[in-house]
Formats: C-alpha cells, sequence, structure tokens
C-alpha cells in the first residue's frame, strides 16, 4: 500500500497512556496529523488476557484503518507484546509498537547488564521484552515486575501523593535488589509517574521511556511522506475514546499540560 504524506497517524492505546507517544510525534514529526484511539471502556489492559487484547486490538485497527491512516503506532506495550504480528498480516497499513524501542533504549543505556521492566502482567508474562533483549545481547539480564495499580492511579490523574509513592516503592524494591542500572518504562501510562518511579530507584538507575524511540522508528517507516503542513499541536488532533470523553479530556490534559481539544465518544 502507498503511505500518502497528508493522511494522518493512528495511535492507540487503552486510555490516556498513550498520550505519552502523542507527545513524542508532536515533538519530532509536528506536521503530523493524529487520530488517536483511547480503549477507555476496557481500561485496564492489564486485567485481559492475550486473546481478549488481540480481539480487542483488532477493533481499534479495523476503526482506525477504516479513517484512512498511513500508519498505526500500537502505543500500548501490551497489545504490541501479544496482538503486533496479528495486526501486521491483518490490515494493509504498515503497525509499529513499543517493545522493541523500549528494549533497544536500555540496551543502549545499560552499563551493568542489569536491565529491569515494569511493565501490565501480560506485557511481563508474554516475555517478549525479555526475548527480544536476550536476542539482541544474550549477556544482558532482564528482571521484570507487574505493576498493576500504577495504570488505574494514572487514569485517576493521581501521579503524586502518598498512595502513588507506596505502591512505587513496593514494586520497584525487588528491582533494587537484583541491583538493575536501567529500567523500561514498558507501560506507555508509566511515563506519568517518572518522578515518583525515579525518585524511588535513585539517579543511578536511568529510566527509558520508549516514546522516543518509537516516534524515530516511526520517522523511517515515513521516510519521505512525512507530512511538514505544522506545526500542530495536541488541540489540532482528534481524539475518540470507547468511555467517557469528558472524563479522558480532563484527566488527558492535566497530565499532559496542554489542550486537547474536542474527544469524541466511539464505540466499536
Ligand atoms: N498503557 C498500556 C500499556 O502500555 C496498557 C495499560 C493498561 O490498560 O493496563 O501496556
Amino acid at each position: 500500500m502507498s503511505i500518502e504524506k497528508n493522511s494522518p497517524i493512528g495511535v492507540f492505546d487503552s486510555g490516556v497512556g498513550g498520550l505519552t507517544v502523542v507527545k513524542e510525534i508532536v515533538k519530532r514529526l509536528p506536521g503530523e496529523r493524529i487520530i488517536y484511539f483511547g480503549d477507555t471502556a476496557n481500561v485496564p489492559y492489564g486485567e485481559k488476557n492475550a486473546e481478549e487484547l488481540i480481539r480487542l486490538a483488532d477493533n481499534i485497527a479495523a476503526f482506525l484503518v477504516a479513517q484512512g491512516v498511513k500508519a498505526v503506532v500500537d502505543a500500548c506495550n501490551s497489545t504490541s507484546a501479544v496482538a503486533l504480528e496479528y495486526l501486521r498480516e491483518r490490515y494493509d497499513v504498515p503497525f509499529i509498537g513499543v517493545i522493541e524501542a523500549g528494549v533497544k533504549g536500555a540496551l543502549n543505556a545499560t552499563k551493568n547488564g542489569k536491565v529491569g521492566i515494569i511493565a501490565t502482567r501480560p506485557t511481563i508474562e508474554s516475555r517478549a521484552h525479555k526475548r527480544l533483549a536476550k536476542k539482541l545481547d544474550p549477556g544482558v539480564e532482564v528482571f521484570g515486575q507487574v505493576c498493576s495499580l500504577f495504570v488505574p492511579l494514572v487514569e485517576a490523574g493521581r501521579v503524586s501523593g502518598p498512595e502513588t509513592a507506596l505502591a512505587a516503592e513496593i514494586y520497584l524494591a525487588p528491582l533494587l535488589k537484583k541491583g538493575i542500572d536501567t529500567l523500561i518504562l514498558g507501560c506507555t501510562h508509566y511515563p506519568f509517574l517518572a518522578p515518583v518511579i525515579g525518585k524511588t530507584m535513585g539517579s543511578d538507575v536511568t529510566l527509558v521511556d520508549p516514546a522516543e524511540n518509537t516516534v524515530k522508528e516511526l520517522e523511517k517507516l515515513l521516510q519521505g511522506q512525512i507530512n511538514d503542513n505544522g506545526p500542530r499541536t495536541f488541540a489540532d488532533h482528534e481524539y475518540f475514546v470507547s468511555g467517557d470523553p469528558v472524563s479522558f479530556k480532563d484527566i488527558g490534559e492535566k497530565l499532559i499540560g496542554a489542550s486537547l481539544g474536542r474527544v469524541n465518544q466511539q464505540l466499536l
């Protein structure tokens, strides 16, 4: 399929997490138009199994492809881990996930070869990060940790405060014991918690947000077909959610620190 320069880019996640990737697109590819889908009626994806995640990702992909997108960024680690290959085979539009970007970022950053990955249960259980990291660098040690409460905290806009700090302390203690020097934020919601995660891990541990490498990959994929009709702000993009658009707009704007413009409800 030929990529049309002025067509939008689809981005999806279970909720507000994918806005961390939108932020990077706005920064690096400011002329691009984005159609964002947040599956807030089904968040958290961390509670779903692989089969359910494939079905949900497929419905969203069908919606985005029907909007005429030139590429789709699966800005959700949970669906990137289990559904990406399926989506790539099924649709005639290129799909980019966030796993590879996180792993490559971490391998670049680590000095002692001990890397932590925090993510949802389906992402950790898929072992997608671990497998890829070992393939690229067999000597690396990868330690995974499920952080189930992080997504509900971010979706509620509670990115700081005692409850969030305590959750971080409990989840991150085992990784601190392993002596990791690099930590992949393996869920797109987690960069919103970077201050509390960074404080808990200490300044010797590098936090890797996959958004930057993901958007570099997107830039490479688009090659000569980058839309340079910009710059556009967050408010110039189209947002669709399966749940309540008012609360998505409210929390999303608070987290991102910018206006999101119109948020539409779209049931799939
Ligand atoms: N932000 C998604 C991820 O990267 C999904 C989180 C969730 O809904 O549990 O995994």
